[in-house]
């Protein structure tokens, strides 16, 4: 059988959010989470205009990390897993760190679902999971070459990971995931009864 060379690689960054010396108490990120959506009438006002399922703090919420200092300590741990995931995928920065440039929460109900999508303007993102409850929705991830797939034949539905068209992590309470910005993914259908809670973010090459 002939070598074969595994080119053009995606890569998906998954660890515990805690693996560096800031911790993070997801319970008490779980009830900020539920205090700012609470109180955050415009957001709500947002949601419910935009027919977004659930609450979203993305268009009305943008200092999160300067009003609560959990989500500053949050900003200090994912600035650590951005840099080493930038190293993974031996990006040459230059003098030009990755930077926040975009964090938000995200309270997905019953049957909430959060179609495809890329995060423009962007270099990493990511999320990190604050509540998952049983039959809370995994994240899925489209090949980045669908649309040049063409003829292509789909693949066998136990073919591994690498060679799957679509794939699915179910991350747990205190992961965190980062991905390539331009990586098209979705939130299927939440089918716990009780909300997925997560929150969102962006880097930016400053
Ligand atoms: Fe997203």
């Amino acid at each position: 059988m002939s070598d074969i060379l595994d080119l053009f690689i995606t890569r998906i960054y998954r660890t515990a959010l805690n693996n560096y010396d800031i911790k993070i108490n997801s319970d008490e990120l779980e009830t900020t989470c539920f205090s700012i959506a609470h109180d955050d009438v415009a957001g709500q006002r947002w949601c419910e205009e935009n027919d977004y399922s659930g609450y979203t703090s993305y268009a009305s919420l943008d200092d999160l990390p300067w009003r609560f200092p959990i989500f500053k300590d949050l900003v200090k741990a994912l600035d650590l897993h951005v840099a080493d995931f930038a190293e993974e995928l031996q990006f040459d920065l230059g003098d030009r760190p990755l930077v926040l440039n975009g964090l938000w929460i995200n309270i997905l109900p019953e049957g909430g679902i959060h179609t495809g999508h890329i995060h423009p303007n962007s270099v990493i993102s990511g999320t990190t999971y604050v509540s998952m409850p049983d039959g809370a929705s995994a994240i899925k991830f489209e090949d980045p070459r669908l649309p040049m797939m063409m003829a292509a034949p789909p693949r066998k539905t136990n073919a591994n990971t690498g060679s799957r068209t679509f794939n699915y992590i179910n991350p747990n309470v205190g992961d965190v995931l980062l991905w390539e910005s331009w990586l098209r993914h979705e939130v299927p259908m939440n089918l716990a009864e009780e909300e997925r809670i997560s929150v969102s973010f962006n880097y930016a090459w400053g």
